[in-house]
């Protein structure tokens, strides 16, 4: 192992991530007694620009005069290259601070981006003497933001999460797509031919460098990694499969565009029953191990290496958030 240690960062149960536009205060309810983990309340791309003042006022209200139970509640202000950021985080922080759990910062392209509003943040939190640290949650979805992907990541300590913006990121680097978050076509494999001189196609995931490159600037950072929206929220199979393998790759959470796919993030991105016994069965034997004095941890025959003790002790804190 390196000397250096990974801080982790708070950590919460963010399985699913809700987002609700900040216009549509009637959805307001309805969000805060749904099963997502962390809700956002959109400031940015989903609030036409007329709207924008009438949102800010929405989101305010909603974070003081709602009942969100144990939700974390995220609030996704605008860009830093707009008129309304400054006063995003200013209005919402200082009129309902108290209330928000994270901000959330869409585009981010360089570490200076975080760094500015980590910088309004503490001196708004100083002033209001807002108790608890707000934390940060990042959109990663441009080609700057990714080039930076690992400054951005280190940028501050109130740095929870990183998230891939599928959907931004295919504009920025005119990826030829149209579903958002799902697969293209055009990017797959023509097998050469075989001995009959059958050819087969194999559909590729356009996305796997740049949601690979995500999860790991979030880890060695100490961050969680999520996946972010899924467009065509009609396709229950479509989305189980974008959730799946952003699971494989090490995704801790997935975006909720529509009510209907907060349950299957929550089931795809929880662990199974059967890994959650094997988990406890490993950090049992480990346990047994030292009591024993033995060097090696043995399970059913079987040497356990430090790196399944690890992953096995990341699984059971997991599987604890979620309430098993
Ligand atoms: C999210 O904001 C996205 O652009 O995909
Ligand atoms: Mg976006």
């Amino acid at each position: 192992m390196s000397f250096k240690t990974v801080e982790q960062a708070t950590a919460r149960l963010n399985r699913s991530e809700l987002a609700v536009p900040g216009s549509q205060p009637k959805l307001f309810a309805k969000a805060a007694a749904s099963e997502a983990d962390i809700v956002f309340l959109d400031l940015e791309d989903a609030v036409a620009p007329d709207d924008k003042v009438a949102a800010r006022a929405n989101v305010i209200r909603a974070l003081n005069e709602i009942d969100w139970g144990k939700k974390a509640i995220s609030v996704r202000i605008n860009g830093l290259d707009t008129p309304y950021m400054y006063r995003d985080v200013v209005d919402v922080v200082e009129q309902a601070g108290a209330r928000l759990d994270l901000v959330m910062i869409p585009k981010a392209g360089t570490a200076a981006d975080i760094y500015a509003v980590d910088m309004l943040l503490t001196q708004i939190e100083a002033a209001k003497a807002i108790k608890k640290r707000i934390g940060i949650e990042i959109i990663i979805e441009t080609a700057l933001g990714m080039q930076n992907v690992h400054d951005i990541a280190a940028s501050s300590p109130r740095n929870e999460a990183l998230h891939f913006g599928v959907a931004d990121y295919a504009a920025s680097t005119r990826a030829r797509t149209t579903n958002i978050g799902g697969l293209n076509p055009d990017y797959a494999m023509l097998s050469d031919a075989d001995a009959a001189g059958a050819r087969s196609n194999h559909p590729g995931d356009v996305w796997h460098y740049a949601l690979a490159r995500v999860v790991v600037a979030a880890r060695a950072n100490g961050l969680r990694p999520l996946d972010g929206p899924f467009g065509d929220f009609s396709d229950a199979p479509g989305y189980r499969a974008a959730a799946r393998r952003a699971a494989a790759l090490g995704c801790e959470g997935k975006w909720a565009i529509h009510p209907s796919q907060i349950a299957l993030a929550n089931q795809i991105m929880s662990p199974s029953e059967d890994e959650i016994v094997r988990a406890r069965r490993i950090l049992d034997a480990m346990a047994a191990a030292m009591r024993e004095g033995k060097g090696a941890v043995a399970l059913d025959g079987r040497l356990i290496d430090i790196a399944s003790i690890r992953q096995a002790e990341a699984l059971v804190k997991k599987a604890a958030l979620a309430g098993r």
